[in-house]
């Protein structure tokens, strides 16, 4: 391991960070978080915090679980690694597929696709979808709906229907035939309407509109999160998944739900579509499906849509899709250890009442400062806070404003992350109510900063 020196002149020299500017890395060297322990992290210079981030919305089980760790290493020593593309397999994959669909079993789901990750997920459940019509005599049905400020991942389909243009603009032209709706967004929308339940019913009836004038007929799948996690935790309606559940339904489009940040127990449900009472065709997964310890991702998928592949006759039906590292063997030995601790912490209940705690802290912010616009949050350990420099005019803060809140916070003992002019707070599903109160203390002092 080279020295402490070293690490910090050679950072942005080599290496272009994700999301960011490699000019600004070079400008502003990053953090180097050097270790961590259960819900916090250290920095280089020795400096603690709890990481409201979870890593990246993903270390649920926080950073101490040796039950992964161990499953991990072991696997390690008994198969690194083999492929399972069709012909071979090995015991772990089946293992956690078990596990996978046992879990989700409840929303509908039958079977299980690994991947890298979510955006691997993403690209895996839209390509099913259209291959899903193609089976069934549908070819035209190739388009994909989605929401405004919906975060799919970074491939060129997940991109396609993401909904922020930030993630669009500099790769376009884009894949053709993806379309999007208003955001469940009551802090903004372009039907200026602050009720949620009305909203939704705007929000539904544009989808109704955007099929009338697509034809129901060229429409694969309705991609959505059911809570908007990147795009600023935007929570809808209760009554909002479940509307575009029906029109799915009464137009023959499959409806993905996307739960890479939901699943596995953030929103203090198994998964975003339980908690609103769901069941989708496709959900894809990533993130807490091994706290981060190891990179997998998964599309399952449910009988309705499975029925159609394995009943399939033609040859068509085989899928000509995967990645090196689909059910990896140590990623599936992490995946199964993960299913079981989480299970055996029961993580999604301390998601839910950690999340209360949490949202109502910031909600106690919002009181004392202007510059909080909104806040979000309250299902699960989700919370988002969007900063205005006018409470009146809605004014986004501005960026060197809220890089002042970020250091600030970070110096009094919390790591949150900046989605624009949002604070997004995503820590660890295991995090005590003194770590929670930590937070809200340390953006107290973050924003009493500025
Ligand atoms: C809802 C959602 N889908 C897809 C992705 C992409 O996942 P990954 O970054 O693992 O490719 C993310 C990442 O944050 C996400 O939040």
């Amino acid at each position: 391991m080279k020295d402490d020196n070293f690490i910090k002149e050679n950072n942005a020299k080599h290496l272009w960070h994700p999301m960011g500017h490699p000019a600004d890395s070079l400008a502003n060297p990053p953090k180097v978080i050097v270790s961590a322990q259960n819900s916090s992290i250290k920095d280089l210079d020795g400096h603690e915090t709890v990481d409201a981030v979870g890593g990246l919305w993903c270390v649920n089980l926080g950073y101490s679980n040796d039950a992964v760790k161990e499953a991990i290493s072991h696997q390690l020593y008994d198969l690194p690694y083999y492929s399972s593309f069709a012909g071979s397999t090995n015991p772990s994959a089946i293992e956690a597929s078990y596990a996978v669909r046992e879990m989700f079993e409840e929303d509908g789901m039958s079977r299980v696709f690994f991947t890298s990750g979510g955006s691997d997920s993403v690209e895996t459940a839209l390509r099913l979808a259209r291959q899903y019509h193609r089976l069934r005599g549908e070819p035209n049905r190739t388009k994909f709906m989605s929401l405004k400020k919906g975060y799919h991942g970074t491939h060129f389909g997940g991109a396609s229907v993401n909904g922020n243009n930030r993630f669009r603009i500099s790769y376009e032209p884009l894949l053709a035939g993806c379309f999007h709706l208003p955001s469940p967004y009551t802090y903004r929308n372009p039907f200026n309407e602050t009720d949620p339940a009305i909203l939704a019913q705007n929000i539904a009836a544009s989808f109704e509109d955007e099929i009338a004038f697509q034809g129901s007929g060229s429409i694969a799948a309705f991609i959505m999160e059911p809570i908007q996690g990147a795009g600023g935790v935007i929570l809808p309606d209760a009554t909002f998944m479940g509307l575009m559940r029906d029109i799915c339904d009464r137009h023959g489009i499959l409806m993905i739900s996307d739960e890479v940040i939901t699943g596995f127990g953030r929103t203090g449900s198994w998964s975003g579509a339980r908690h609103f009472g769901v069941k989708p065709d496709m959900m894809t997964m990533a993130k807490g499906i091994t706290s981060a310890y190891f990179p997998v991702g998964a599309a399952l998928i449910a009988d309705k849509v499975a029925d159609v592949f394995e009943n399939d006759t033609t040859g068509e039906g085989a899928i000509f899709h995967g990645y090196t590292y689909s059910a990896h063997p140590v990623g599936a030995a992490a995946v199964v250890a993960c299913l079981s601790e989480i299970q055996r912490l029961d993580t999604k209940s301390n998601a839910a009442a950690r999340g209360k705690q949490l949202y109502e802290g910031m909600l106690r912010l919002k009181e004392k400062y202007d510059v909080i616009g909104d806040v979000r949050g309250g299902r699960g350990l989700m919370t988002g806070v969007e900063i205005v420099s006018d409470r009146a005019s809605k004014t986004p803060m501005g960026t060197p404003t809220m890089k002042k809140i970020h250091q600030a916070t970070y110096e009094a003992g919390a790591m949150v992350r900046l989605g624009m002019h949002n604070v997004l707070m995503s820590p660890p599903l295991v995090i005590t109510e003194a770590e929670v109160d930590q937070i809200i203390s340390a953006l107290d002092a973050g924003l009493g900063a500025i």
